[in-house]
């Protein structure tokens, strides 16, 4: 099979599991061989050269190679001693599982509105929000693009909160020079096969300055042991898996020329997309995004979504329903909160094929078909 027969010409795909896995063969086949010929398929080298590449990659002391973003979620609260008596302040335009890792340490989920021009978690709100039981803010850096994180950084030390960042989305992106994950205690990664570091497979990683978070994070992630096979604490079974690891250190090698690419694609797309009809994604003053996903606003959202579809463009919709009105994670007791930027935006959002592997001509071919459509629309609507 050739790498072209993988993908039909005309489809632009929103995930291109077909073109960048077809990109992957080689090196899996050579990380397989490396791993059976060492002999060591649990916590090998493989596992610890990835951390320490890592680490570099982030500009942190210590990476923690878990078995997946969720995981790496969950050890964080838990490392930082978060349970059942605690709020964590989160959003809800976000994936479920920041949310159900919250949930999984017993902990409540405080949920704050996002601010209408990034869609990132809005810091002017989370003040209000806080009650004696908060104990912990976790905001997400939302498809690629970081949150503004001074003001969190200081509200945490002056409130005694603790800081934890999910960075799933935003491999590469930094706030001011650092970056993402390091302003915080602990940051978390997923390398979900659609993350901008991908596995072949569930893993994920947490990151930390933190020498002794570190070692809990280490014991946490295997049923508690320090140093032998005793638990000297309360642990459970998530470590990244060896040959996981060993796919995943030629991918981060990679990863700064698929950045570029991103990054050359968005902005292709924010000087070609009409902006008087759609708005295009704003990103925070200090921020620099890693584009994990480019997402537009229009209240024709889902006619433009199928337009497009006729026309072979696939695009994501991240993400349609928000969680705080989701039936797991609605507040029986105080009914939902009131988030009105959170639910228009779940309803507005559409998010355009950025992936690494588009060629120039294929955004070029987005930007004419989204301007069209948008154009259509904004007609029949007046
Ligand atoms: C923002 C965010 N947090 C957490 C996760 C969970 O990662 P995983 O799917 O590796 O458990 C994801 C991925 O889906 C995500 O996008």
């Amino acid at each position: 099979m050739t790498d072209s027969s993988l993908d039909s010409s005309h489809e632009i795909p929103a995930a291109a599991f077909r073109r960048s896995l077809a990109n992957r063969h080689a090196h899996a086949a050579e990380a397989m061989r490396r791993v059976l010929s060492s002999g060591q398929l649990i916590l090998g080298t493989e596992v610890s050269d990835f951390e320490t590449e890592f680490a570099a990659f982030t500009g942190t002391q210590h990476a923690v190679g878990v078995a997946s973003g969720t995981d790496a979620l969950i050890l964080a609260l838990r490392a930082l001693e978060i349970g059942p008596e605690d709020e964590v302040i989160c959003v809800a335009n976000g994936p479920v599982p920041t949310v159900a890792a919250i949930r999984a340490v017993g902990a409540t989920p405080r949920f704050v509105d996002v601010d209408s021009g990034t869609l990132q978690l809005d810091v002017n709100l989370v003040e209000m929000a806080l009650t004696t039981r908060t104990r912990c803010l976790l905001p997400v850096h939302l498809y690629g693009c970081p949150v503004d994180l001074d003001p969190l950084v200081s509200l945490a030390e002056s409130h005694n909160l603790k800081l934890i960042e999910d960075c799933a989305q935003a491999h590469g992106a930094r706030y001011g020079n650092r970056h993402v994950g390091t302003s915080a205690a602990i940051g978390c990664f997923s390398f979900y096969p659609t993350k901008n570091l991908a596995a072949l497979g569930d893993a994920g990683a947490c990151i930390t300055n933190d020498p002794n978070l570190d070692q809990r994070l280490r014991e946490l992630r295997m049923y508690g042991f320090r140093g032998r096979a005793i638990a000297e604490i309360d642990g459970m079974n998530s470590r990244l898996d060896e040959l996981q690891a060993a796919l995943l250190r030629p991918a981060l090698a990679a990863l700064p020329a698929a950045l570029q690419q991103r990054s050359e694609h968005a902005a292709a797309y924010l000087s070609g997309l009409n902006s008087d009809l759609l708005r295009l994604p704003n990103v925070t003053a200090r921020g620099t995004a890693a584009w994990h996903q480019f997402v537009i606003r229009s209240p024709n959202r889902d006619a433009i979504q199928r337009l497009l579809r006729e026309d072979s463009i696939l695009c994501g919709i991240h993400y349609a329903w928000p969680v705080h009105l989701m039936p797991a994670y609605k507040d029986p007791g105080d009914g939902a909160p009131s988030l009105p930027v959170t639910e228009q935006a779940c309803d507005e959002v559409l998010s355009l094929p950025i992936l690494p592997e588009l060629t120039s001509d294929e955004i070029s071919r987005v930007i004419d078909a989204v301007n069209r459509t948008a154009l259509q629309q904004e007609s029949h609507s007046r």
